[in-house]
């Protein structure tokens, strides 16, 4: 057999700064990248890894430097020029146009048109459907994107750079959405793009899978590059230390906590499906949360975690049966609005359409649920929202030039924490957290972690769903798994593991 990985560099970075206003981005990077391997890249939110890969994928312009690809000298004004050069992008900030379907959204301007000039709808839709189904999905092609959950619309961003057959592959998070069985699949496509040759950037804040793919990892902290480093000569407390230049205190929680009254109760909520072959999105759910109490919700992608939050927060789309107390009062919410001065507060996973402000500041995210608290006589007072959004920044050491500056500019992971940040400020009596730490850094998880703990010793009730196994068990006092709509298990701490809760989750109803 011959390797692959040969020692020719594809892809050559000279001394590459990247200076925004009151941030350099990246510091004087230099970094080969050999033909055919799998090269990972590491480092805190905001350490400059996106900023690197949209320079190599021309998606960044004005930066010092030098970029060589094959040897050619390369400064791509437009992500059509690197595409041209052989390099594609799936990006970590997913971007689909909402309204458009699935196969539109893949040939968005790739469209194949038949010899007269129309629109190959057809070709267009099969092509799709190979693509996804690679990738283990049986999405419908015409579906519009914007009905898609996150973990969908990353199948549909990493179908949209396959379609390509770059010889560079760049993935900047691809896996933060998705769940163990499809971040597995795509491993598959992993191997097999590497058996074909092509060279991949690969960008996690998950170590098992740096460690299980990549071929070398390099370590960025604070925009410079720190080290390269072999995967066989070194284990993920040594990455980790390199990442964030100190010892990241382990979360272990002493004491157990001690649950006080009941403050959520939910009795046989059913959600109506919008279509489909199954009735029921959700069925027959029946749980208690209690004040200070973590809860978790483990289930596959589709077993409907996402959809519960969201009945319980007055954004189902659908008919909602059944019933919901709030302290021991019966609440139906038909608007967040509602849920929210009734004492309820949503992180949700998908930032993008529900969370984030775009146009406005980063204090101005922070506070905004919140506003009571810098309102003084009706007014709203700059200095009070700038003191709150200070006291959050620090808190969740948000990483920022300014709490001025637009949202827009801080990397993925630290506009998670402004999120996360906004509904810790608001105060409520439950908490519902949706995927809270996608695309967190290790230190700023163990942070939030600490402070859900916290949270919830001060009478906070949470109610939290992850797709990632060890987050729930590190956090939750006790675990409900949802397969297909209906739990089909309950564990409490010391009953759960990884094997009980993923043998609940994938039993069929
Ligand atoms: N357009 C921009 N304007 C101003 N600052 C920016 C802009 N883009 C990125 N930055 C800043 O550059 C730094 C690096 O951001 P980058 O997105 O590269 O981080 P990252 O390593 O990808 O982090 P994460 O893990 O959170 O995705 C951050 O401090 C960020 O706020
Ligand atoms: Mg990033």
């Amino acid at each position: 057999m011959t390797r692959l990985t040969s020692e020719e560099n594809i892809i050559k970075i000279s001394h590459v700064t990247q200076r925004f206003p009151g941030v350099v981005a990246l510091d004087d990077v230099s970094l080969a990248i050999h033909r055919g391997e799998t090269h990972a890249i590491v480092g805190e939110n905001g350490a400059g890894k996106s900023t690197l890969m949209k320079i190599l994928a021309g998606i960044q312009q004005g930066y010092e430097g030098e970029l060589r690809i094959s040897g050619r000298l390369a400064r791509f004004a437009s992500t059509r020029d690197a595409e041209a050069a052989g390099v594609s992008i799936i990006h970590q900030e997913l971007n689909l146009v909402q309204e458009l379907s699935i196969a539109a959204n893949i040939f968005l301007g790739r469209e194949i048109r038949s010899r007269l000039g129309w629109l190959d709808e057809r070709t267009m839709c099969s092509k799709t459907v190979e693509l996804l189904r690679a990738l283990g999905s049986e999405l419908d092609p015409e579906t519009p994107v914007g009905r898609l959950r996150v973990g969908d619309q990353q199948l549909v961003e990493i179908a949209k750079a396959l379609l390509l057959q770059n010889q560079i592959l760049i993935m900047d998070e691809p896996t933060s959405a998705l769940t163990n069985a499809e971040a597995d699949r795509l491993f598959g496509v992993i191997e097999q793009l590497k058996r074909h040759g092509v060279t991949i950037i690969y960008i996690s804040h998950k170590m098992d899978e740096v460690f299980r793919l990549a071929d070398r990892i390099t370590v960025l902290r604070d925009g410079r590059l720190i080290k390269t480093v072999l995967p066989q000569q070194t284990d993920v407390t040594s990455v980790t230390h390199l990442m964030v230049g100190r010892e990241i205190k382990a979360v272990d929680f002493q004491e157990t906590r001690q649950a006080g009254d009941e403050v959520l109760r939910v009795e046989n909520l059913r959600l109506r499906s919008a279509s489909g072959a199954r009735r029921w999105q959700l069925e027959d759910i029946n749980f208690t949360l209690r004040a200070g109490e973590v809860l978790g919700i483990a289930g596959l992608l589709g077993a409907g975690r996402t959809e519960l939050m969201e009945v319980l927060f007055g954004l189902a789309t659908e008919e909602v049966q059944g019933s919901v107390f709030l302290r021991g009062r019966k609440v139906y919410f038909r608007h967040p609005q509602q849920a929210l001065a009734a004492g309820l507060a949503l992180v949700t996973e998908d930032r993008k359409r529900l969370g984030l402000f775009e146009n406005l500041s980063v204090q101005s995210n922070i506070t905004l649920s919140s506003l009571s608290e810098t309102v003084t006589a009706g007014m709203l007072s700059r200095t009070a929202e700038r003191t709150a959004a200070e006291e959050s920044i620090a808190q969740l050491g948000i990483r920022t030039s300014s709490p001025a500056a637009a949202i827009t500019e801080l990397s993925g992971g630290n506009q998670q924490k402004c999120i996360i940040a906004r509904w810790l400020r608001t105060r409520p009596d439950v908490l519902l957290l949706d995927d809270p730490t996608r695309g967190i850094d290790v230190g700023a998880k163990a942070e939030i972690y600490r402070l859900a703990d916290e949270l919830c010793r001060s009478g906070m009730g949470i109610l939290v769903t992850s797709s990632e196994l060890p987050e729930l068990l590190t956090l939750c006092d006790r675990i409900l798994v949802l397969s297909e709509g209906r739990l089909t298990g309950e564990f409490s701490r010391d009953e759960a593991s990884e094997e009980r809760l993923m043998e609940a989750a994938t039993q069929r109803n």
